[in-house]
């Protein structure tokens, strides 16, 4: 535990919101359980909201997660949307506060399973 507690505080040195989780290398699953981790400073934002964007730009493929997250939680596990879980690479999550992006996830496959 200690290197992992090493691990946040090193980047909550860092600007702002940053998505540790899920990335390109953890990705998700269409059967889940799927989790967001993510790290903040205390001039963050203390709530927002998830999105996740299936296709990069598309507007029509964003999908909204979770309203009202609690900054200071650093993770919590999504339900999936209307539609269940779609298999596909490129997907990103976006936390979203006032039409403004705070954090974006960098791109990650979700894998059928
Ligand atoms: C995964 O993401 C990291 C950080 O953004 C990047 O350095 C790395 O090249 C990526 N790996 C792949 C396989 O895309
Ligand atoms: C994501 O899926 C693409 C296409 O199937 C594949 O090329 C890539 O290696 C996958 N990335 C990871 C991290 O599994
Ligand atoms: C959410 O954040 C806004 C400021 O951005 C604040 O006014 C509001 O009280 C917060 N709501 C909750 C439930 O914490």
């Amino acid at each position: 535990m200690r290197s992992v507690a090493a691990l946040l505080i090193f980047a909550a040195s860092s600007l702002a919101y940053s998505i540790t989780g899920p990335n390109n290398i953890t990705g998700w699953t269409t059967s889940g359980p799927n989790s967001i981790t993510w790290t903040r400073v205390s001039t963050d934002p203390s709530n927002f909201t998830i999105v996740l964007d299936s296709h990069q730009g598309d507007p029509t493929s964003q999908q909204v997660l979770a309203t009202g997250v609690d900054g200071s939680e650093g993770s919590m596990t999504v339900s999936p949307p209307s539609g269940g879980w779609v298999a596909g690479t490129g997907n990103r999550v976006n936390f979203v506060k006032d039409g403004g992006i705070l954090a974006q996830s960098s791109p990650f496959n979700i894998t059928a399973n």
